[in-house]
C-alpha cells in the first residue's frame, strides 16, 4: 500500500499553537503539510474548520488529516459530516493507532484542551505510522460507508 503523504490540518481558536507544532512535526518527519488555518486566536466556529479540512480529503487533495478544537469532539462531528470521512477523536496512541488499523480513519482529531503537547505529538505519530489492515476490517467500513 502506497504511505499516505499529504496531510491537511486544520483547528478552531482553541487550538492554534498546538496545529502549528503539530504542523511542523509533521513537516519534519516529511510528510507534505497543509496547514489551512486559522492563523489567529480569534473566536471562530469549529463546524467550518472541520468541514474544510474534511472536503480536501474528500476531493482527492489530502490523504489524511489532523484536525483540533478545544476538546476535539465538535471538529470531529463536524468532519463525519461529510462523505467518506472517518474520524475518530483520540487522547491515548493506542486508539489513535487502531482508528487506522481497523477503522481506516482518514483524520485525527485532538482536543488542545485535554492533551498536552508531548501527548498530541505521540498521537500523531500513532495514526501516521499504523496502517488499515483491511480483511475483516474492510467488511465493517463498508458497512459504515452503507
Ligand atoms: C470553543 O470554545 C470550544 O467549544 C471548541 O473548541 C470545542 O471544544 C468544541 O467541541
Amino acid at each position: 500500500m502506497t504511505q499516505p503523504k499529504r496531510i491537511v490540518l486544520s483547528s478552531d481558536h482553541a487550538a492554534i499553537d498546538l496545529r502549528q507544532a503539530i504542523a511542523k512535526h509533521v513537516e519534519g518527519l516529511g510528510y507534505e503539510v497543509a496547514d489551512i488555518g486559522p492563523t489567529t486566536t480569534e473566536s471562530t466556529h469549529y463546524p467550518l474548520h472541520g468541514k474544510a479540512a474534511a472536503q480536501r480529503i474528500a476531493n482527492g487533495e489530502a490523504d489524511l488529516g489532523i484536525i483540533l478544537c478545544g476538546t476535539g469532539q465538535g471538529i470531529m462531528m463536524a468532519a463525519n459530516k461529510v462523505p467518506g470521512i472517518r474520524c475518530g477523536v483520540c487522547s491515548d496512541t493506542f486508539s489513535a493507532a487502531m482508528i487506522r488499523q481497523h477503522n481506516d480513519a482518514n483524520i485525527l482529531s485532538i482536543g488542545a484542551r485535554v492533551v498536552g503537547e508531548g501527548l498530541a505529538l505521540a498521537i500523531v505519530d500513532a495514526f501516521l505510522g499504523a496502517e488499515f489492515e483491511g480483511g475483516r476490517h474492510a467488511t465493517r467500513v463498508d458497512m459504515i460507508e452503507a
